[in-house]
């Protein structure tokens, strides 16, 4: 039976900031998608592209790993935060794209003083990493799972510490935090569902080239 999802190669894409350094990358990649793929108000979720077998889906950035391994999607571009974060083995990881440049940190309030004995309690959308990350010190912590505004959390006396992304460092300043400790670098990487690299090896590695082609021409 023929389907949108059967006859066509999905590649998942963010929103947000990292599209906004992937989409000069697609384009050196000769991969355009169609208008309203840049308008943000556009409320579809699914688009197609200047290759007839391409669509392209645009969903939340901690949401293109999920989509990838799950087959929603057969390709995507995903955070290494991500990556670490759900840790699927379904996915295959080719190619570091190199955009999304950031990294993920522990903060904790300027003359920040923990005197009780009490379990630290870390705000964070990655309770995963945090988890292992104290684990391997020796040190259990309390992870509160969070999707945004995690800074203002020690403020509020929700959480002594937060570990979350840091780029320029604006939001922890304007917070009164301090980063303590980088824990991971991040950049974008293309990943792959390994099934689909097997069953649909041909298109898939063709766009995987494409994508190299574009960044060697970036690096020239
Ligand atoms: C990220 C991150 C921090 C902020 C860091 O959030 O969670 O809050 O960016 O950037 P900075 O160091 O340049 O200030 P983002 O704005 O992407 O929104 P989100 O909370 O929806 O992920």
């Amino acid at each position: 039976m023929s389907s949108i999802r059967s006859e066509n190669i999905i590649i998942a894409v963010p929103k947000g900031r990292i599209l906004e350094e992937l989409i000069p990358l697609m384009k050196k990649a000769k991969i355009i998608p169609e208008k309203a793929f840049f308008d943000g108000k556009d409320r579809r979720l699914l688009f197609s592209s200047n290759l007839s077998w391409l669509k392209i889906i645009r969903v939340r950035s901690f949401d293109v790993a999920t989509f990838v391994a799950f087959g929603g999607a057969d390709i995507g571009v995903a955070g290494f935060d991500v990556l670490k974060e759900f840790n699927y083995p379904e996915l295959y990881t080719p190619l570091d794209l190199k955009i999304g440049s950031c990294h993920l940190s522990i903060a904790e309030p300027i003359n920040y003083d923990k005197n009780d004995n009490t379990q630290l309690k870390i705000a964070t959308k990655y309770p995963n990493i945090t988890d292992n990350y104290f684990t391997n010190k020796g040190i259990n912590v309390n992870c509160i799972k969070m999707n945004g505004a995690m800074e203002i959390a020690p403020k509020l006396e929700m959480a002594d510490k937060i570990v979350d992304l840091v780029s320029s460092g604006k939001t922890l300043v304007a917070n009164d935090l301090v980063e303590i400790e980088n824990i991971l670098d991040v950049t974008s990487h293309l990943v792959v569902n390994r099934t689909a690299f097997k069953t649909r090896s041909e298109n898939i590695r063709h766009i995987m080239t494409l994508f190299r082609e574009a960044l060697d021409e970036k690096n020239s």
